[in-house]
């Protein structure tokens, strides 16, 4: 990518980030914050769409976050950590966008209809959570992004975006040549998948995700570690060490995959484990090794920050006050182009 690219993304902040987060966004984020302009959002606005009753989660999950982002590399010289709340443009704008959406498109949005299952909202579902793919187009399009990495379930939402973008665009152009009567008042983004698939949890399902209570952490230490790989789903099929066992589907290998280095090694252990006389202990032991030496400098590096948690706010703090100037400019334009400009 030889373009500057500037790129926005963000997590809910339920709970301290696990190694599907890593796989599936965090890994990508740090590399691109070397070459591109990268915002980071900690949503904790829109935690609270499906939180309501529990503030005191979504707030202590603020800090766990920010110290998983420093702890993993995600470097505030480099990238702009926000905090989605404390920028209250956010909320003007997704006011004003939705106007410019239907009730039935934001049923239709299959990441919404999901969720609503999901948790239950079938019979009770809250405005704002309903709402939440408009505050999430206005997360989006306040920092300007161009390009924005998630995960395949977030497609929808980037659909939404730039169907207002659009909307938006066309219904206000720009009123004043100081921002370019050609130009467009928003910028259109396009969504980044990452190459690896993802990586299931420990049970073997698609999905790691703490509601699933199939995650290991960023922060999981030894013990951890050895007791979830321990539980690992490997081949159901394969009783006795001498069985020859399925490598397609095995939770093991696929961790293997992504975060041992020793690519040929593995292929060695797939041929072996494919033609019997490998135990899932063995290979098991294999992971715990690989995992904790992987794990082992983040987790020393969170330590750090847990000394001091007030140092890791006003870093957050910090990176939401740049972020707001941007924020804040793009809404100066938004409300030109709608004759808000009083
Ligand atoms: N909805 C995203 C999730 O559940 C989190 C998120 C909030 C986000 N704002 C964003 C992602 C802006 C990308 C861009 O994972």
């Amino acid at each position: 990518m030889a373009k500057r690219h500037t790129i926005l993304t963000g997590d809910r902040p339920t709970g301290p980030l696990h190694l599907g987060h890593y796989v599936g966004s965090l890994r990508a984020r740090i590399e691109l914050q070397d070459d591109h302009n990268v915002f980071v959002m900690i949503a904790d606005t829109q935690a609270l769409t499906d939180n309501a009753e529990n503030p005191k989660k979504v707030h202590d999950n603020v800090t766990e976050v920010m110290m998983d982002y420093l702890a993993v590399g995600i470097d505030p010289k480099k990238t702009t950590i926000v905090l989605q709340s404390q920028i209250p443009e956010l909320a003007e704008l997704a006011m004003y966008y939705m106007n410019l959406v239907t009730v039935a498109r934001l049923k239709r949005n299959p990441t919404v209809k999901e969720e609503i299952k999901q948790k239950g909202f079938e019979k009770s579902l809250p405005v704002g959570f309903f709402v939440y793919p408009v505050s999430q187009a206005a997360d989006i399009t306040a920092f300007g992004a161009d390009l924005v990495p998630v995960g395949e379930d977030q497609l929808p939402m980037i659909e939404q975006t730039r169907e207002i973008v659009d909307k938006f665009n066309k219904t206000y152009p720009p009123r004043r040549a100081s921002v370019g009567t050609s130009k467009k008042v928003l910028v259109k983004p396009e969504a980044m998948i990452p190459e690896t698939p993802r990586l299931p949890g420990i049970d073997g399902k698609a999905k790691m995700s703490k509601s699933l209570g199939n995650a290991i952490y960023l922060k999981d230490n030894s013990k951890d570690i050895e007791k979830k790989v321990m539980q690992m789903y490997t081949d159901p099929g394969h009783i006795h060490k001498e069985d020859p066992g399925e490598v397609k589907g095995n939770t093991v290998f696929a961790y293997l995959d992504v975060f041992d280095s020793d690519k040929e090694e593995v292929e060695k252990l797939k041929a072996h484990y494919k033609k019997g006389g490998l135990g899932d202990v063995e290979l098991k032991k294999r992971l715990i090794g690989v995992l904790d030496e992987f794990l082992s400098p983040i987790r020393d590096k969170r330590k750090d920050y847990e000394k001091d948690p007030d140092k890791v706010m006003d870093i957050l703090l910090e990176g939401t006050k740049k972020g707001r100037e941007v924020a804040s400019k793009t809404l100066s334009r938004v409300k030109e182009a709608m004759m808000l400009d009083y």
